[in-house]
């Protein structure tokens, strides 16, 4: 399982999620990040200053992109025929538009023609591509309250900004720098 950007506020999650469901996680990090992300349990670092990932990886059976661009597009080169990207931070396209924002006709040709990149490279490699929008959802909470109280899944805290800062964690997460949560504390 190939995980980009794998030391920031998703990714310290993802990647212990993906290992408890026993994928060998690969992830790419700077070195400020490395230590973290292996604590976690990713097996491989790759650095993306100053290597492409996709020049040393194929024939992976899933990849959950958190840093899209050139990244999303590169992580289809590296699955095997079939298998599937499901990103955050790419362009969402017309499935999207329609099974999780419940779109009109409107913002679906919209997304379509946005996507249309990415669609022109999934057909080329034989793969999948989902965009997935974040849900609450109480029954998930539960089960990833169930997995930190067992001491399964370490929540990973960058820094703590009291709620008349709120501007400033906006800023600072901007940066996209943070190793693990900005938490803004009520
Ligand atoms: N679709 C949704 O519902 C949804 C929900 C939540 C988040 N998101 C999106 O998901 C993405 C990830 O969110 P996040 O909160 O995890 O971000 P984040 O916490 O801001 O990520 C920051 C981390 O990413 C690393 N990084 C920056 N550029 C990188 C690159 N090119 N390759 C690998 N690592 C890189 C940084 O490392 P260094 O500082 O060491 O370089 C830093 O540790 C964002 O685009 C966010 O908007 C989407």
């Amino acid at each position: 399982m190939f995980i980009s950007g794998g030391a920031g506020g998703v990714g310290t999650l993802a990647i212990q999620l993906a290992a408890w469901l026993g994928a060998k996680v690969v992830t790419t990090a700077s070195p400020r990040g490395e230590e973290l992300v292996r604590c976690l349990g990713a097996e491989t670092v790759i650095d993306y200053r100053t290597q492409k990932f996709k020049d040393r990886l194929s024939g992976y059976g899933g990849a959950f992109d958190l840093t899209g661009g050139q990244d999303l597009i590169d992580s289809f080169a590296i699955l095997k025929r079939g298998a599937k990207t499901v990103s955050v931070a790419g362009m969402p396209d017309a499935t999207t538009a329609r099974v999780d924002l419940d779109a009109g006709p409107l913002v679906t040709a919209a997304l379509t023609v946005a996507s249309a990149k990415i669609r022109r490279a999934v057909r080329r490699k034989g793969v999948g591509y989902r965009y997935l929008f974040m849900h609450p959802s109480g029954a998930d909470l539960e089960v990833l309250a169930e997995l930190v109280d067992k001491g399964t899944l370490e929540t990973v805290t960058d820094r703590v900004f009291p709620f008349e800062q709120i501007a400033e964690a906006f800023a600072y997460l901007e940066q996209g720098h943070a190793k693990g949560k900005v938490v803004v504390q009520m």
